[in-house]
């Protein structure tokens, strides 16, 4: 693909990101859950939105490589390659609940070139191309100027998968203590757009996968952001962290969760705590 045809990319992306919304929006309310494993939902939903996907992408496209969620992959060592997530915030949708999305990332000799979020309920298209900033429906956007954590409003996310390993929670008490609050979407995509356009001042999460974050990284970084893991390093689309920020409180988040994994939390009240209290509260 010539770098002329480039530019014809992102509009391509847009029109599948709201084709594949529009499928997802067919099923909404009328869903019947899988089991992928416990708590790791599927739905028919998913599958119909990838294998349309898939389909014209392979039409448009049919020298790129791809790697969607639901299983699909065409690997030939294309220079191109995109991350096709057909339902962002599956768990979200199978309950009913609007916060969900399809995610569209394109990347060109390991570098992302272009992504699309797409959220159909609330008619939201997130878009960004390399170096050419993001929008929100053709407007753009840019990430806020909070400067510290204490004025910040900050997402995250637990795994669906080994969720005994997760040392999320701790994060999640230390952060809520200094912030205006966490608050816990059920979409990674979302949540990096929504940092992107300045509803949040940050997002962390463990253990995300390229297609949940490939997109919304572009999208953040061309809105001014910027993205990490949560020491500061390079962010890499498998790697097993991620801190997406407005830059303003990067520091001061970096500088935390560096106090964290020292062991340097601060304790959770224990169960017994809290029994004890409860019973003192009423006069036990
Ligand atoms: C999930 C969502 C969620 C995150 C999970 C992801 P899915 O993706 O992005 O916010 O916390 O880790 O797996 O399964 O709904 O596509
Ligand atoms: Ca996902
Ligand atoms: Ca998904």
């Amino acid at each position: 693909m010539s770098t002329e045809n480039q530019g014809a990319l992102l509009p391509a992306m847009m029109d599948l990101a709201r084709q594949a919304g529009d499928i997802l929006l067919g099923h909404f309310g009328k869903v019947h859950i899988e089991y992928k494993s416990v708590a790791d939902l599927v739905t028919a939903a998913d599958r119909e939105s990838e294998a349309f996907l898939v389909a014209r992408i392979r039409e448009q496209f049919p020298s790129h490589d791809l790697v969607a969620e639901e299983g699909s992959r065409s690997e030939t060592g294309s220079p191109y390659r995109w991350y096709i997530d057909p339902l962002d915030g599956t768990t979200n949708f199978a309950h009913g609940l609007p916060l969900f999305a399809v995610s569209l990332g394109v990347e060109h000799r390991g570098r992302m070139i272009a992504g699309v979020v797409y959220n159909p309920v609330m008619n939201e298209l997130f878009a960004a191309a390399e170096g050419q900033g993001a929008t929100l429906n053709g407007k753009a956007i840019h990430v806020s100027q909070t400067p510290e954590l204490l004025a910040s409003l900050l997402a995250t996310g637990f795994p669906t998968q080994k969720r005994h390993s997760n040392p999320n929670i701790h994060f999640y008490h230390c952060l809520t203590m200094r912030t205006h609050g966490v608050r816990r979407l059920g979409s990674a995509a979302l949540d990096l757009c929504f940092v992107a356009c300045g509803r949040f001042e940050a997002f962390w999460e463990f253990n995300l996968k390229p297609w949940d974050t490939a997109a919304g990284s572009l999208i953040l970084r061309e809105a001014g952001g910027r993205i990490t893991d949560m020491m500061g390093g390079e962010f890499h689309l498998d790697g097993p962290e991620v801190l997406g920020s407005n830059g303003k409180v990067h520091q001061e988040l970096q500088d935390l969760f560096a106090e964290i994994f020292a062991g340097k939390v601060p304790e959770l009240p224990s169960a017994q705590d809290y029994s004890r209290l409860r019973a003192q509260s009423q006069g036990r």
